[in-house]
């Protein structure tokens, strides 16, 4: 072995292909029974629609080098993301813009009247010198759009009021003057034809990787572990970094989510993929309805019957699986130190989302890997 990977995850993925295509022999070991990491999908047993089990997965990207090596494993859809909220019990496009400011104003504004309302609104506050979430969110976009689409909806994300939480956490609200809700902005989006799984396995389908599943490299009664390993072959660790240093100088905070799967005995619950629920009485924040990420298969998919999934957000617990970063000043001072301590490992290499305590996107992830393939590995 010339390259022992820690997580199977994009990152991890893609640092094993292009080594095995450079010619190294490279072992992959995770511990969850399945590749893929957070982007891991299944079919639903008794529907056969693809759940993405960690959470909905959009693939976009405008790097030109990511998605000419990702069009290498998957072909792509043609699916183009739109979110929308229900807020009081009825439905507006997101994010916000001038189809959403017209139909909570009840009006018809023309850009430019949108435009100065907004304006007038925000005056309320300097985003400049809110002293915290909520005031940043008015002075950015002025009182009634933020209580109705972002006070109660950020409440709920992290489980305190937003008076509470440090005005950092948004530093912009796009607003858009036009009726475009298309979610994201990139030259590149779509899903993966034959679903995530099929092109996380062609990315380790190479006679030089192997992958050993349920294997913990905490687990000293595997052979593949920490004290066995480091100094003895290179290895890219891809797991928690406060985690790989026994937690010395304290545990990172993280968010988690918990998710609701629940199969409906009806053709179609809400019309499209993400539903989000912007107001403090419904307590989840959103609703994913994965049929709807393949309109391309509704000849494969059941027309009497539906996967939903609720989605419910809260700090997460050692035991829980890490998902996006808190990043208080005490988890960015305890960073640092863990990065200093990194420097410290003989050929250890810290990648990935958990491994730099970092949320990537996954052409993000798989943009730092590549590079770190190049300067650091190749
Ligand atoms: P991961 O996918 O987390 O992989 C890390 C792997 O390491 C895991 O498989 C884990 O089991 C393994 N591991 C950890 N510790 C150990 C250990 N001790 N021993 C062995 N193995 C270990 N990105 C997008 O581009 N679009 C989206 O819409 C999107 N939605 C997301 C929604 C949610 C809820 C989350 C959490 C993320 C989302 N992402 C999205 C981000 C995407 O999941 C990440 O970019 C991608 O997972 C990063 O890959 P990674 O390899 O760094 O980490
Ligand atoms: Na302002």
């Amino acid at each position: 072995m010339d390259l022992l990977i820690v997580g199977s995850g994009f990152f991890g993925l893609t640092i094993a292909e292009r080594a095995a295509a450079a010619g190294r022999q490279v072992t992959v070991i995770d511990r969850r029974h399945h590749i893929g990491g957070n982007a891991f999908s299944e079919a639903e047993p008794t529907t056969g629609i693809e759940v993405h089990r960690y959470g909905a997965h959009l693939f976009h990207t405008s790097n030109a080098t990511v998605w000419e090596y990702v069009n290498r494993f998957t072909t792509f859809t043609n699916y183009v993301h739109r979110v929308y909220t229900n807020h009081r019990n009825v439905v507006f496009p997101l994010p916000i813009n001038l189809g959403t400011i017209n139909q909570f104003f009840q009006a018809a504004y023309t850009p430019d009247e949108a435009r100065a309302l907004i304006h007038e609104q925000a005056g309320e506050y300097d985003p400049k010198t809110a002293q915290n979430l909520e005031e940043r969110g008015i002075g950015l976009i002025g009182r009634p759009l933020y209580e109705a689409f972002i006070r109660d909806y950020t409440g709920k994300q992290w489980q305190t009021d937003p008076k509470e939480l440090p005005a950092e956490i948004i530093s912009r609200l796009p607003v858009r003057y036009t009726y475009d809700n298309r979610y994201f902005n990139d030259t590149w989006e779509g899903l993966p034809t034959d679903g995530y799984t099929a092109w996380l396995e062609r990315m380790a389908d190479h006679p030089n990787i192997e992958v050993k599943l349920s294997t913990d490299y905490f687990d000293e009664s595997q052979p593949l572990n920490k004290k066995a390993t480091v100094g003895q072959v290179p290895v890219v660790y891809t797991g928690p970094v406060d985690r790989y240093f026994d937690y010395t100088e304290g545990a990172l905070s993280w968010r988690t989510l918990d998710f609701e799967e629940e199969v409906l005995e009806i053709g179609d619950f809400q019309g499209t993929s993400v539903m989000n629920y912007a107001d403090a009485a419904v307590p989840f924040t959103r609703i994913h309805e994965f049929k709807h990420f393949h309109p391309e298969r509704a000849d494969r998919y059941p027309t009497d019957k539906t996967v939903i999934m609720r989605e419910f957000s809260r700090f997460a617990t050692r035991e829980d699986e890490p998902y996006y970063p808190v990043n208080t000043p005490d988890d960015r001072a305890g960073l640092l130190a863990y990065r200093d301590l990194a420097k410290g490992e003989q050929d250890v290499h810290f990648g990935g989302r958990l491994g730099t305590y970092q949320y990537l996107d996954m052409h993000m992830a798989i943009g730092s890997a590549l590079s770190m393939w190049n300067n650091q590995l190749a």
